[in-house]
């Protein structure tokens, strides 16, 4: 039987969801009351979760964590990461702590420009497109003045206008490509609504200029919008130390540790299989951040990767050297962030985050979330160079499969002190769960405790 609906979107909350239960579940009162344990009994705060998006019929959550220690231009921070995979948010924490007692973390900003296009065709003579591009421009700018006023008065705005010939890609295919600078805010919004009026302005403009044919003046717009790779909007972060300062591991000299590390760095700049989980651990502390900051992580994940591309091949985002003794890490990394707008005041949870934080700008967010990814990728490459990453990754994985094998807390304290010395696996847990159950409860701890 077919399940499309029409009207769906005027129904009620609660006729969403018996029509979700009733038509998708075999037990639709276990369904519903699954929905229910999940939605909040604060009117007002649930009314605000549904409203973000349409159709909302929960809420569905993330674990928020913390990472305390870290030090980044001289200030300490204890960074929300909100995410759900085992060991992300010990890793940040570990690394942190680690840095703190060596100088700590450095970011800086290199460049805040944004990006947007009017992607339009036009099949006359390439000069006169030309012409009237410079008749436009200024036009382009005053027909936006009441969209820019406010991000003027904040330091932002229209930084510049330019016309792209892109005929060698696609025939009659042309650009406006606008840069902006939207200081603390994310800025799709501002930037999209100013591409729109460009476009209207392009559209009202051809037919009037004397030089084009009627046919030339036909222009037409395929779209206007904003871009989400900005290679022009990045940040650096970095740590440094005396080699002789990496001194964690009695079981790997320091100077044999940043020679491996540096050559797992070098792998991921060549090796492409290899690059991509590299910078998938970067983004590990990177979405962690976005995603507690109420911030685009897919907008930044689409503009991280491109940018990774961007000589040509997918390579490492962080690099590491060793010079004159001395050990240095760092990430460069375009990061479009907001701290104003968007769900940055809406959501309450977000902004505790950025209470957390301390409230920073987005230059500041920037570096924090870049410090993040940095970190992050510390700690793989630390486990990876040395212990290996499962030992970590599997212990702190072994309360997921404890709660999936439904153990009591008496049988989890019990589990782990086992694994303190052995190798976790699920069907190794497996096993001991079931040496323990067929045990007497009253002998776990006795038995397997002391
Ligand atoms: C796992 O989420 C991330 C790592 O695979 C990253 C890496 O290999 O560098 C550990």
């Amino acid at each position: 039987m077919s399940k499309a609906i029409s009207g769906f979107s005027k129904l009620s909350k609660q006729q969403k969801i018996e029509w979700l239960a009733q038509g998708y579940f075999q037990d639709a009162e276990a369904a519903i009351a699954l929905l229910k344990q999940y939605h909040n009994d604060d009117e007002a705060l649930q009314k605000l979760h549904d409203e973000f998006i349409e159709n909302t019929v929960t809420n569905f959550y993330l674990p928020l964590g913390i990472a305390p220690n870290f030090t980044i231009n001289g200030k300490d921070y204890t960074i929300p990461m909100a995410i759900e995979e085992s060991s992300v948010v010990a890793a940040a924490s570990k690394s942190a702590k680690f840095w703190a007692t060596r100088g700590g973390f450095r970011a800086t900003v290199l460049s805040t420009e944004k990006i947007g296009q009017v992607h339009f065709k036009y099949f006359g003579e390439s000069q006169k497109l030309t012409t009237f591009f410079e008749k436009l421009k200024p036009k382009l700018f005053t027909a936006t003045g009441d969209l820019t006023k406010n991000m003027q008065k904040r330091g932002g705005g229209i930084l510049d206008i330019e016309l792209r010939d892109k005929t060698n890609l696609i025939e009659g295919y042309y650009q406006l490509h606008a840069t902006f600078e939207t200081v603390d805010s994310m800025g799709a919004n501002f930037i999209n609504s100013c591409l729109e009026q460009f476009s209207k302005t392009l559209r009202e403009e051809a037919p009037v200029f004397e030089l084009f044919t009627e046919e030339e003046s036909h222009i037409q717009v395929i779209m206007s919008i904003l871009s989400n790779y900005v290679p022009n909007c990045v940040v650096r972060a970095e740590v440094s130390c005396p080699v002789a300062d990496l001194n964690e591991d009695k079981n790997i000299s320091p100077e044999e540790f940043a020679q491996k590390f540096i050559a797992a760095v070098q792998i991921a700049e060549v090796e492409t299989f290899r690059a991509v989980t590299h910078n998938k651990g970067i983004m590990n502390g990177i979405d962690a951040v976005v995603v507690a900051t109420g911030n685009d992580f897919r907008a930044v994940e689409a503009g991280v990767h491109a940018y990774a591309a961007k000589d040509g091949h997918y390579s490492s985002l962080s690099h590491a050297k060793v010079e004159d003794g001395i050990f240095t890490f760092w990430l460069d990394v375009p990061l479009a962030l907001g701290t104003v707008g968007g769900l940055t005041t809406l959501h309450p949870l977000v902004k505790f985050c950025h209470e957390m934080l301390g409230n920073p700008g987005a230059k500041e967010l920037m570096e924090i979330v870049a410090v993040a990814g940095l970190a992050q990728n510390f700690a793989a490459l630390r486990s990876l160079t040395t212990t290996g990453i499962q030992q970590g990754h599997m212990k702190m994985h072994l309360m997921n499969i404890l709660n999936q094998l439904g153990a009591n807390e008496l049988e989890k304290q019990a589990t782990i002190k086992h694994f303190e010395k052995n190798t976790v696996s699920h069907s190794a847990a497996a096993e001991f769960l079931t040496l323990l159950r067929t045990n007497d409860p009253a002998r776990i701890e006795e038995d397997f405790l002391r």
